[in-house]
């Protein structure tokens, strides 16, 4: 099983983002799995322009040369993906936006419907890869993920909301379910192709309306003492 993992949080391995995409592959490779991970913001990744010549004069085929070659050529032979990305104004970060838009030549241009909704099949008839969704947001709530949600409907969504929790010791301990679930999670995705759902439920992480209320505070004071210096 090939895992390939992207973190697209300019904070690299500074952000939280990345303490749980290491959580998660460190658990795919006790399984077994061979894991590669990119930080998307190291990436020469050209911004889509639209031509649409991926799918008319090269079929396939982007006009741009630059790392996307690479990038496309190990998504087509992974089995997993694993996108990671901190939310930024309730979505996604635009890095992995730029390189989710240079996807489109693993697209056919036809557009079929199925079940009422309207896509475009896959050009390339790949194994049937699973997705993951890792995400992490500064609000203490889940609402701040509805977006992103939707953009993934069909991956694993591991969502760990105010993920500063991961750097302090106390709140290590709160999200401790949290923490011990998404290696689980990662295992059981590669040996069984599927997760339980108590472990899908502990990778969805809810505060108590009070504690929601103190990690308000937490950040409202911390960002106070940060202006002062
Ligand atoms: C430009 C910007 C926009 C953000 N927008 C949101 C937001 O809409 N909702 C939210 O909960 N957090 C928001 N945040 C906070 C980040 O999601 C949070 O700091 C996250 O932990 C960053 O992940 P990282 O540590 O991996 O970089 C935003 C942060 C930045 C820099």
């Amino acid at each position: 099983m090939k895992v390939l993992a992207f973190n697209t949080s300019p904070r690299k391995q500074q952000g939280t983002t990345d303490i749980i995409l290491d959580y998660f592959l460190n658990g795919a490779s006790e399984a077994g799995a061979t894991v590669k991970k990119y930080y998307v913001t190291e990436l020469d990744i050209q911004g889509c322009i639209g031509c649409f010549k991926c799918w008319t004069e090269t079929p396939g085929r982007c006009i741009y040369r630059d790392d996307m070659d690479k990038i496309i050529s190990e998504y087509l032979n992974a089995d997993m993906i694993v996108f990671g990305t901190p939310i930024y104004n309730e979505n996604i970060t635009h890095y992995l936006q730029r390189m989710m838009e240079r996807m489109l030549p693993l697209l056919l241009p036809w557009m079929e419907e199925r079940q009422g909704i309207i896509y475009h099949p896959l050009r390339y008839r790949s194994k049937h890869q699973k997705i993951v969704l890792i995400a992490v947001s500064g609000f203490p709530d889940q609402r701040t993920f509805h977006h992103v949600r939707n953009l993934f409907p069909n991956a694993l969504h591991i969502l760990l909301p105010f993920g500063e929790m991961l750097r302090d010791p106390e709140g290590k301990e709160l999200v401790k379910d949290f923490i011990e679930a998404v290696p689980v999670a990662a295992r059981q995705l590669i040996k069984r192709g599927e997760v339980d759902q108590d472990i899908k439920e502990k990778v969805i992480v809810k505060y108590r309306s009070k504690v929601k209320k103190e990690l308000m505070e937490i950040a409202n004071r911390f960002f106070k003492e940060a202006m002062k210096t």
